[in-house]
């Protein structure tokens, strides 16, 4: 962790004196240090404490005229490595609570937990144990040494992975039939943005190869957009070798035989031909030289999930498959939320209940490390 920059925000609690620990073994790893601490924070612990631990200035009131100068709310979440000016931030956020247990299994709390973790915040903690309110339970705040041991380990994962290049396609393709029409496949995008944003926060070097979507490129990713299947596939094999590809685009299975260079008037008689597409999937894996480490294709099914998606695995000869269940609609396609199978070739299938896109983003994520290493 040598040099990282990391700030820390202090809030009202009584676990707030762990926070001194955390900051001397930060300091140990020879971390830099800002702290901001709130005013319900002065109540457990001085600002005093923190500055000579710490050997930085405490921010109190990050919106006072001097730390404006020098300072301001925004210039702190950007100067970190590892922030928690929260809203600012563009870097990995680490919340480590702290509560009675009631007030941790309350529904509200678990609701919002479940959304700080869908903006991909870490939560660290908490841990079961005697409370210093006197009850007994899921409350009390994670041990510094924990602490500390999560976000070295989340330094050294991102330091590990960055020696892997991860590819991913995603978003519809497009065949046109003239300059105007074309035949395409319902797709937002979002799933495979929502990948190839966690394979980045975990130290990848990402390829993002997307057809046209509403989505903002991602960034930190290098980005391709592409309209056709044969675009997609030419910039695929362009940015091989990989270690991972990653195969979520909704790719059209057909394209039009010949493309009219006119507008077709509709006066004409339209006589459509088509031709089946390439199946980019099916020629990266099968590619002698050059196939990725960990090939994964996604399968879209309205019947019989498990048996189509086996049989993908098997003729695309790829290791996973990925299948959707797009017959319900709460699920999948423009839907916030997803809910997969995942089809191994070398092991059980398993199954990732419904979430939002970027928790099955990362649990995804989180397999493929474990794979790689
Ligand atoms: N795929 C691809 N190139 C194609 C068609 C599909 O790379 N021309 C990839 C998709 O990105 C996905 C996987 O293959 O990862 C399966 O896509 P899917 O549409 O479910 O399967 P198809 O092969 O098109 O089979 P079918 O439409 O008959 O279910």
């Amino acid at each position: 962790m040598k040099n990282k920059k990391i700030l820390l925000i202090i809030c009202g609690g009584i676990s707030a004196y762990k926070s001194l620990e955390v900051i001397r073994g930060l300091k140990k790893r020879d971390v830099s240090i800002k702290t901001i601490l709130t005013k319900s924070g002065k109540n457990f612990v001085t600002p005093l404490s923190i500055s000579s631990l710490s050997q930085e200035k405490v921010y109190e009131d990050i919106f006072s005229a001097e730390n404006e100068a020098e300072m301001d709310h925004i210039s702190l979440s950007r100067w970190a490595d590892l922030s928690t000016v929260v809203l600012a931030s563009n870097k990995q956020v680490f919340l480590v609570p702290a509560m009675n247990v009631r007030m941790w299994e309350h529904k509200s709390t678990q609701d919002n937990l479940s959304k700080l973790k869908s903006y991909g915040y870490k939560i660290i903690g908490p841990e079961i144990g005697d409370m210093a309110c006197g009850e007994y339970g899921k409350g009390k705040m994670s041990e510094p040494s924990y602490i500390l041991g999560t976000i070295e380990n989340y330094f050294k994962n991102i330091e590990k992975n960055k020696k892997f290049k991860a590819l991913v396609t995603a978003g519809p393709t497009k065949e046109f039939i003239d300059p105007v029409r074309f035949i395409t496949n319902k797709s937002s995008g979002k799933q495979g943005y929502e990948i190839a944003k966690s394979l980045r926060d975990n130290g990848f070097e990402t390829t993002l190869i997307s057809g046209e979507t509403n989505l903002d490129p991602v960034e930190g990713v290098k980005f391709i957009s592409v309209k056709t299947a044969e675009e997609m596939f030419r910039e695929t094999l362009k940015n091989l070798p990989t270690d991972v590809a990653i195969f979520n685009a909704a790719v059209a299975d057909f394209k039009v035989k010949e493309i009219n260079s006119e507008k077709i008037k509709k006066s004409e008689n339209l006589d459509l031909k088509l031709e089946k597409n390439i199946d980019i999937l099916s020629n990266i894996s099968n590619h002698n030289s050059l196939r990725p480490k960990i090939t994964i294709g996604f399968a879209a099914e309205t019947q019989n999930l498990e048996l189509n998606s086996k049989k993908k695995l098997d003729q695309k000869n790829c290791d996973w498959i990925i299948a959707n269940d797009i017959s319900d609609k709460t699920i999948g396609f423009d839907s916030d939320d997803n809910e997969v199978s995942i089809f191994y070739k070398n092991k059980e299938s398993e199954k990732l209940l419904k979430k939002k896109k970027s928790l099955i983003a990362s649990e995804i994520v989180d397999r493929v490390i474990s794979e790689l290493n």
